[in-house]
């Protein structure tokens, strides 16, 4: 379908002047589209058709290309101030200057792509739509999965609609007769990944990876969406979204943020170990969400896909992953197996021989030069699968009003400290949780050097403006939901005793905390007041059929009061990043809390 929306075709019009691309294609979204593409890639050497899985395809990224690069990403806000301090600022109109110039003929040789998407379903009061400009038939083939691409979105669009630009190249512009790599890109300190809040305009170079290259996701879903729901009164977190009912068929809405490689996924399509439970998926890593006529704060998922983390999954840990990838899906940076299937380390089936992430010949438990054993993976490999194949997938997933939420989890991975569960005083209380989470560094950004890093509400790299107004806007939220806001507890699967074994048996296991939040909410359970929230009494949660004796129960939840004194000044400092933006509100929770431990 061609559009007749001036401002489009002006925009793609000027970007194709400025990167001289040799073709142009307008994408439709269609089934013939994506087989074809799929067929040019795997004649030129970029995919590998998997024989095991019908319409599955295997690619290996660049060794140096695997995942988002922090220092790489920008908001390009017209003051610093308007950044913060959590966030790369960079001016924008030395940003445009800088890049333009990269941009100028950076498609030559390449085909540039026009991805008109939906993120949320099309037409939804809550979606919004973009375009994808990009020279990467990767790209295309992951956004077919992972947003609502093509025709439906060019109607909706409208002659007048707005839209959300998105400029991507891989910057590997190709001469007359230069045979092409399987994954271009460039070199590191050519690669941007900038955002200008101001236009709602996203500007991305070098990367062909994951959420530095798939614009939809982290950079118009969470870093330009944050900004807009901060102005328009909504909110787009980095939170996955369930559907649980309990055996008496009382369904209860949880969106939960922990930060990337740290449970989303496996939470969001979680079996629960306990009869008469049920978990359906909704979403697993972004939520918009809105106030609506019922004054309850509804949520949908804005992605049509799963760009999931493959190391680690398998059949005993997330079931539901493993069925959604059976087909139609694509691999990145996984093991190719003799008998050309996908293995990733954990996956819990034998892997005898098979080539490795970077194409080399692999056998497992071979060793590196200093004796280290070579992953076949790389640990930040990924799927991406349609969400409909998720054998749990909620019926009401596409719904366009969302689902209402009653439960807010924060979390991460902290493997001393932070008990299994604890749920806050109040929403304040909650909001403070939230934004002193922490977590340890995972692979999914390259450049993480902490150990241990603040990690406000899962966001810290995905929120587009200063975190001390989102800080407010989260206040702001809960005072217009007042009674109706959701209750917000804080999690740790991810605790380990001192041999380094897991304390707590983790995936399915973790209904048992969930139904407990459920019976928090009900007032079936009482909990226990501690100086860093409400904690389960003894006994209160659900072990039953568990393998699991008191006092590794009592360790999980138990409060050190020491060790959370030492970590305050440690947060107050964090906090204190924020300036005069920080609300009085958190400056409040930071002296209560310094009062319940004995500090104050
Ligand atoms: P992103 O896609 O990067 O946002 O990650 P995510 O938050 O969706 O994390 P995901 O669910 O993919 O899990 C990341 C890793 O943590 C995987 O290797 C999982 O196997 C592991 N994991 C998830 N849940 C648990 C758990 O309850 N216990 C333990 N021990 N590991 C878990
Ligand atoms: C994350 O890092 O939170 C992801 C993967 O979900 S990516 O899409 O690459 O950002
Ligand atoms: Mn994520």
């Amino acid at each position: 379908m061609k559009t007749k929306n001036q401002k489009l075709l002006s925009w793609v019009d000027e970007i194709a002047r400025l990167c001289k691309p040799d073709a142009i294609h307008w994408c439709d979204g269609s089934r013939a589209e994506y087989d074809s593409l799929f067929k040019a890639m795997v004649a030129a050497g970029a995919a590998t058709p998997l024989e095991k899985r019908p319409n599955s395809f295997l690619f290996r990224s660049d060794p140096s290309d695997v995942a988002r690069v922090e220092d790489r990403t920008y908001i390009a806000s017209k003051t610093q101030a308007e950044a913060g301090p959590t966030n790369n600022w960079i001016d924008p109109v030395e940003l445009k200057k800088t890049m333009a110039g990269l941009y100028d003929g950076c498609m030559k040789g390449r085909t540039l792509y026009v991805i008109p998407f939906s993120m949320g379903p099309v037409g939804s009061p809550i979606a919004k739509i973009g375009v994808e400009i990009t020279d990467s038939p990767y790209v295309v083939v992951n956004m077919h999965i992972m947003t609502r691409v093509g025709d439906k979105v060019i109607e909706t669009l409208g002659d007048d609609g707005e839209f959300i630009p998105c400029l991507h190249s891989v910057g590997a512009p190709l001469e007359p007769g230069q045979t092409d790599v399987p994954w271009p890109c460039a070199p590191m300190e050519k690669k941007y990944i900038a955002h200008f809040p101001e236009e709602n305009l996203i500007w991305s170079y070098g990367s062909g990876y994951g959420g530095n290259a798939l614009l939809g996701k982290k950079c118009l879903a969470l870093r330009i969406a944050s900004n807009m729901a901060r102005h328009e009164g909504w909110m787009a977190e980095h939170m996955l979204i369930l559907r649980l009912t309990n055996p008496e068929g009382k369904r209860f809405h949880i969106a939960a943020a922990f930060p990337s490689a740290c449970g989303k996924t496996n939470l969001a399509m979680l079996q629960p170990t306990l009869p008469g439970w049920k978990c359906e998926c909704v979403g697993d890593d972004i939520a918009w969400m809105k106030i609506r006529p019922d004054g309850r704060l509804h949520a949908i998922n804005p992605e049509a896909g799963f760009f999931g983390v493959a190391p680690g999954t398998s059949y005993e840990t997330n079931p539901m992953a493993m069925d959604s990838i059976r087909e139609n899906s694509i691999f990145t940076n996984c093991v190719l197996t003799d008998d050309s299937d996908v293995w990733w380390e954990d996956m819990n089936v034998e892997c005898k021989h098979g080539i490795d992430w970077k194409g080399r010949d692999w056998t497992p438990g071979q060793k590196d030069a200093d004796g280290k054993p070579i992953k076949g993976a790389h640990p930040n490999a990924r799927f991406t699968a349609p969400a409909a194949q998720c054998p749990v997938i909620c019926p009401d997933w596409e719904d366009p009003d969302g689902v209402p939420i009653d439960i807010f989890v924060f979390g991460g991975r902290r493997t001393k400290l932070v008990p299994l569960v604890t749920q806050a005083f109040d929403w304040d209380h909650g909001v403070y949780m939230g934004a002193t989470a922490a977590s340890e560094a995972t692979a999914a950004a390259l450049d993480v050097k902490k150990a241990i890093r603040r990690d406000p509400m899962a966001m810290l790299p995905f929120c587009g403006y200063h975190i001390g107004d989102y800080w407010q806007h989260w206040f702001d939220m809960g005072d217009r939901l007042g009674e109706k806001a959701p209750q917000i507890f804080y999690v740790n699967w991810f605790r380990k005793s001192p041999d380094g074994q897991w304390l707590w048996p983790g995936f399915g296991e973790n209904s048992r905390v969930l139904k407990w939040m459920c019976e928090r909410l009900e007032g079936k359970a009482d909990g226990v007041e501690t100086p860093v929230g409400i904690v389960p009494k003894a006994g209160e949660l659900d072990v039953s059929g568990l393998e699991i004796s008191n006092a590794e129960i009592a360790e999980l939840l138990r409060i050190d009061e020491e060790g959370w004194k030492s970590e305050v000044p440690e947060i107050e400092e964090f906090l204190n990043k924020a300036g005069d933006r920080l609300p009085a509100r958190m400056k409040n929770q930071l002296a209560e809390l310094k009062k319940r431990v004995g500090l104050g």
